[in-house]
């Protein structure tokens, strides 16, 4: 029997998460991106087992077939607490983990039961990301330079302080050519485009926009997170493949339509957590001392609108061990 989320359940969550990036952690710069990430679910798994909530994975590691563990349509938690829709990404940013670059970070968010946006096979779409101060201000459908002096307008900048974080694709040359003949700064990332969406919502990190086409679900748990920090995701399916299209199609999905923040995760009652793996602008990755290792990580809520960060020092001493890393929290 399902029930109202009555306590804030990211304050689980964030166990979850960082049992992963400290299992990751281990990964770090070694060029084994699968292996990172297989250590990654192993442990998100194992803790999202003790979260209260009556879960199904939304956004996983993949179908059935093609994972083994946090696929898509598995039940997750420990089927007491609310029904909920459950997002994983247990290592966002693959690469950059395999290449000790930063920014990587183990990520959850719940929602709902039936509030996330489905993305069945659509691995892309368009994505434009806003801060609070924007929201309501900006339209994916608008031109660039138009969206650029929205953002500037609201956050009390010049046009040519706003920072854009893009993804480095040639899919997205358009928009930097955009926002540089604007005069706009560009950031470019060669991955990892939920860590900049975060800080567009997040004080005085520099980062003012993400625009670009990267993965769908990446935009549903930025979406979760915005719900939290009151920021703004808008979007579109953007296959990127012939196949892709067909599939999408075929799975009944809208190419044309706007997907507003409401879209990719509706109701009112949101969790998100994440912990950084390697050191980030934001969040800090995995630091090792000679007893443990220190996580950092960001807790939203929607309901409550809160969100928080919290250092943890975990003492291998004190750490149950789990296959060959040690990262199960006890507590
Ligand atoms: P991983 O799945 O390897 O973690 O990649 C994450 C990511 O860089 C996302 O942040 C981004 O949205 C997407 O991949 C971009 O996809 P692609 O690398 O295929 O352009």
């Amino acid at each position: 029997m399902s029930e109202a989320p009555d306590r804030n359940l990211a304050l689980e969550l964030v166990r979850a998460t960082e049992a992963a990036a400290l299992a990751a952690a281990r990964w770090v710069g070694r060029g084994q991106k699968e292996e990172g990430d297989g250590a990654a679910v192993d442990a998100l798994r194992l803790l999202l087992g003790t979260v209260r909530m009556d879960g199904i994975v939304v956004i996983g590691e993949g179908e059935k077939d093609e994972a083994p563990m946090l696929y898509n349509g598995e039940l997750v938690g420990n089927k007491q607490g609310p029904a909920v829709d459950v997002a994983v990404d247990p290592v966002e940013g693959t690469n950059l983990l395999a290449k000790g670059l930063p920014n990587s970070i183990s990520v959850v968010a719940i929602a709902p039961r039936g509030a996330l946006f489905n993305p069945g096979p659509a691995f892309y779409m368009d994505k434009l990301v806003v801060g609070p101060e924007a929201v309501g201000k900006v339209d994916i459908d608008a031109p660039v330079i138009e969206n650029l002096a929205a953002v500037a307008a609201a956050k009390g900048l010049e046009l040519k302080e706003v920072t854009v974080v893009i993804l480095d694709r040639a899919r997205n040359r358009h928009y930097i050519d955009a926002v540089r003949a604007a005069g706009a700064r560009v950031r470019l990332i060669s991955d990892g485009d939920v860590a900049p969406a975060l800080m567009t919502a997040l004080p005085d990190t520099g980062i003012d926009m993400v625009i670009g086409s990267g993965g769908t679900p990446e935009g549903v748990i930025t979406a979760c997170a915005m719900r939290g920090l009151g920021g703004e995701i808008q979007g579109r399916l953007l296959p990127q493949s012939d196949l892709e299209r067909t599939r999408v199609l075929e799975a009944g999905l809208d190419l044309n339509r706007k997907l507003t923040l409401l879209d990719l995760a509706g109701g009112d009652d949101h969790f998100f957590a994440a912990t950084g793996i390697t050191q980030g602008d934001f969040l800090r990755g995995v630091r090792y001392t000679s007893t443990g290792a220190i996580t950092h990580s960001l807790v939203t809520r929607t309901r409550s609108g809160t969100w928080r960060t919290i250092e943890a020092h975990h003492q291998w001493s004190k750490l149950m061990s789990y296959s060959e890393v040690e990262y199960h929290i006890k507590d």
